[in-house]
């Protein structure tokens, strides 16, 4: 397959993609464009872009696909993204796949396959640390006690946006898989173990690129 060209990394709601992207990263070399971070960034910043966004993002529904097809279309244009990037939670409708099959080459997809009956929990007790960006869990990866004060929980990380969250990716992100295994670049990876075990399957999947 040959690692030319961006990575995407593939999966429902807390599957444990932001986990695993810096492994790849580490890896590759390519630079991680995570979707849901950058419209974070614009809802608190208050960009017109964050204000159409928000209300779709608390509601746990995508976003359209036309907003999120120009925000990538200004991101790849950046000097670091030449070589391929790691797509992190896009694309994830088809749509999204066929627009950006015209701007960069896609040579694998990663696929954290996890079941609904684990997300839930993972998704309820995420932390993030909003100086380093990194992600915690309240059981599955406890942050250290000098940090913890300042921890924050998204605002879209509670069970019954969870539940919006999963609907959306079965109905509109999962057939994108069958999309991408249709053009033999599915690489599904076991998501269900620990931490450590999928990043273990991740690597060595991006290794045998
Ligand atoms: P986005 O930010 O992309 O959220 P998401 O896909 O719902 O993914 P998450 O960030 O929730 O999960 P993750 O897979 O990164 O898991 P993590 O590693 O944190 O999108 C948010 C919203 O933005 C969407 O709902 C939508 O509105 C909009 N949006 C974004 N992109 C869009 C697009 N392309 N089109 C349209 N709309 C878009 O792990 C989760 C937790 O589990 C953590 O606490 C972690 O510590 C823990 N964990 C991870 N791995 C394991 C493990 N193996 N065992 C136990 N715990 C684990």
């Amino acid at each position: 397959m040959g690692m030319k060209g961006s990575i995407v990394l593939f999966g429902p709601p807390g599957a444990g993609k932001g986990t695993q992207a810096a492994a790849i990263v580490d890896i590759t070399g390519k630079p991680q464009i995570s979707t849901g971070d950058m419209l974070r960034e614009a809802v608190s910043s208050g960009s017109s872009l964050g204000m159409e966004a928000q209300s779709y993002m608390e509601s746990g529904n995508l976003v359209p696909d036309e907003v999120i097809i120009g925000l990538i279309e200004e991101r790849i244009k950046e000097p670091d993204a030449t070589k391929g990037v790691l797509f992190d939670g896009f694309p994830r409708t088809i749509p999204q796949a066929e627009a950006l099959s015209e701007i960069t080459d896609v040579c694998a997809v990663i696929s954290i396959e996890v079941p609904d009956e684990n997300i839930v929990e993972r998704i309820v007790g995420r932390r993030m640390d909003p100086e380093t960006g990194e992600i915690f869990h309240i059981s599955f990866k406890p942050p250290p006690s000098e940090i913890s004060e300042r921890l924050i929980q998204r605002k879209d990380d509670t069970e019954e946006t969870v539940r919006q969250r999963l609907a959306a990716y079965h109905n509109q992100t999962k057939p994108l898989g069958e999309w991408y295994a249709e053009r033999e670049l599915l690489i599904p990876v076991d998501g269900s173990g620990t931490i450590e075990e999928v990043g273990e399957a991740v690597s060595s999947a991006v290794r045998s690129l």
